[in-house]
């Protein structure tokens, strides 16, 4: 079968790629999706078992630092177009092994670019999208949004890779006239996320009625965006995005932490029939991340009024709909917080 399209998803199992996997397989049974993912602890194909035997939707077991097996994908598909998520995505891990999130993030990008570069003879009908992080704008005070020309700040080893990223990526379409887009989102949330980042943390250890472990005062804000509206937004950039632009992407909901995890508490203490302010008492503060980026907060009206996409799901329905997902996925929860996550959190938040 020819497709009209051969397109590469990088961190195709994690949590957001897993989502943008199944709306592009689902939608675009002309376009095959080849999911590239070396599947770390972040990564689990049972987060794709709805899509696998679809015949536009290939898997590849491959770590985007090694180049000849990269490279050998390429050709394998003929790739003509890549959308790149792949990466370590989390704050705290980048702040114990920074080496890692260089590997990945910024060796890895380089590698798909150069592998790109190599494969497509011609640039007609090719792109390389970066999927990036609003974290590269560093941190805001009270008032204020991050633009698309908000200078580059980042502050954690993961944001500081991302942006090493970013720049490679607007390199390689200055210096060799690849066609690229980039986009940089918020902080994202809903079903199959590694129980590691804050909502599915929490949600499990109210569940397990375990501390939650709010960094410092709990007063830092986020912007939260529910993550098929990402991968909504990731489907518009990628089909009528301008090469070279970059696209801020958000879900225009601003949360502290406290009054997040506040809100939260009570749809759990609804979920599970527990006593309203049963949930809060689990609440623990505990020793600062450090560099904690104090706001993030986005300005996605360019992506609004150019390309036409704005947020769909908003709170609280996208968090009772997260909180009744993790619920309901006992199994999926048993099997990723196994192993690896096990060893790295039990040392941090045991007593
Ligand atoms: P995730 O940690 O859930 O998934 C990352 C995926 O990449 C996993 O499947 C993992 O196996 C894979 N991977 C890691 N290292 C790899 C390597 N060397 N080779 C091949 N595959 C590898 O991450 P996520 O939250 O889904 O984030 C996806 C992308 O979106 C990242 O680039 C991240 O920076 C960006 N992003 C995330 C958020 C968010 O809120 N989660 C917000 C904005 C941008
Ligand atoms: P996180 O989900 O790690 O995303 P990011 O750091 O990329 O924004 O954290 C979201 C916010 O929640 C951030 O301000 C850190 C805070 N946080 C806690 O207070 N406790 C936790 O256990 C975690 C994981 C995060």
């Amino acid at each position: 079968m020819t497709f009209q399209k051969n397109i590469l998803i990088t961190g195709g199992a994690g949590f957001i790629g897993s989502h943008l996997v199944r709306l592009m397989v689902n939608k675009y049974p002309d376009y095959r999706i080849i999911n590239l993912d070396a599947l770390t602890y972040a990564g689990n194909l049972e987060n794709l078992k709805d899509v696998e035997t679809k015949p536009n939707y290939a898997f590849e077991r491959v770590d985007i630092t090694k180049s000849d097996e990269v490279q050998a994908v390429f050709a394998k598909y003929d790739v003509d177009s890549v959308i790149h998520l792949a990466a370590e995505s989390h704050v705290d891990r980048s702040i114990t092994n920074p080496m890692a999130f260089v590997e990945t993030n910024v060796i890895g990008t380089v590698v798909l670019l150069n592998a790109a570069k190599n494969h497509w003879k011609d640039f007609d009908g090719k792109l390389f999208y970066h999927v990036s992080t609003d974290e590269v704008y560093g941190t805001l005070g009270p008032t204020g949004l991050f633009k698309e020309t908000t200078s580059y700040d980042p502050r954690s080893p993961y944001s500081a890779s991302k942006a090493s990223s970013d720049h490679f990526v607007r390199a390689y379409f200055h210096t060799y006239d690849m066609p690229v887009v980039l986009s940089n989102c918020s902080n994202n949330y809903g079903p199959y996320q590694f129980p590691e980042k804050l909502l599915p943390l929490f949600i499990n250890n109210i569940k397990h009625n375990k501390a939650l472990p709010v960094y410092g005062d709990g007063k830092y804000t986020r912007d939260w965006l529910w993550v098929e509206d990402h991968a909504a937004a990731i489907d518009v950039i990628f089909h009528k995005g301008i090469s070279g632009e970059t696209y801020n992407i958000g879900g225009n909901n601003e949360w502290t932490n406290i009054d997040l995890i506040y809100l939260l508490c009570d749809i759990m203490d609804d979920e599970l029939g527990r006593e309203k302010g049963t949930s809060k008492e689990l609440i623990t503060f505990v020793k600062d991340r450090p560099g904690h980026d104090k706001r993030y907060a986005i300005d996605a009206s360019k992506l609004k009024n150019e390309l036409g996409w704005g947020p769909s799901v908003k709170f609280p329905e996208g968090l009772i709909k997260t909180a009744r997902w993790y619920l309901n996925n006992v199994d999926w929860m048993e099997n990723v917080t196994s192993g690896a996550y096990q060893a790295y959190y039990k040392k941090q938040y045991d007593e």
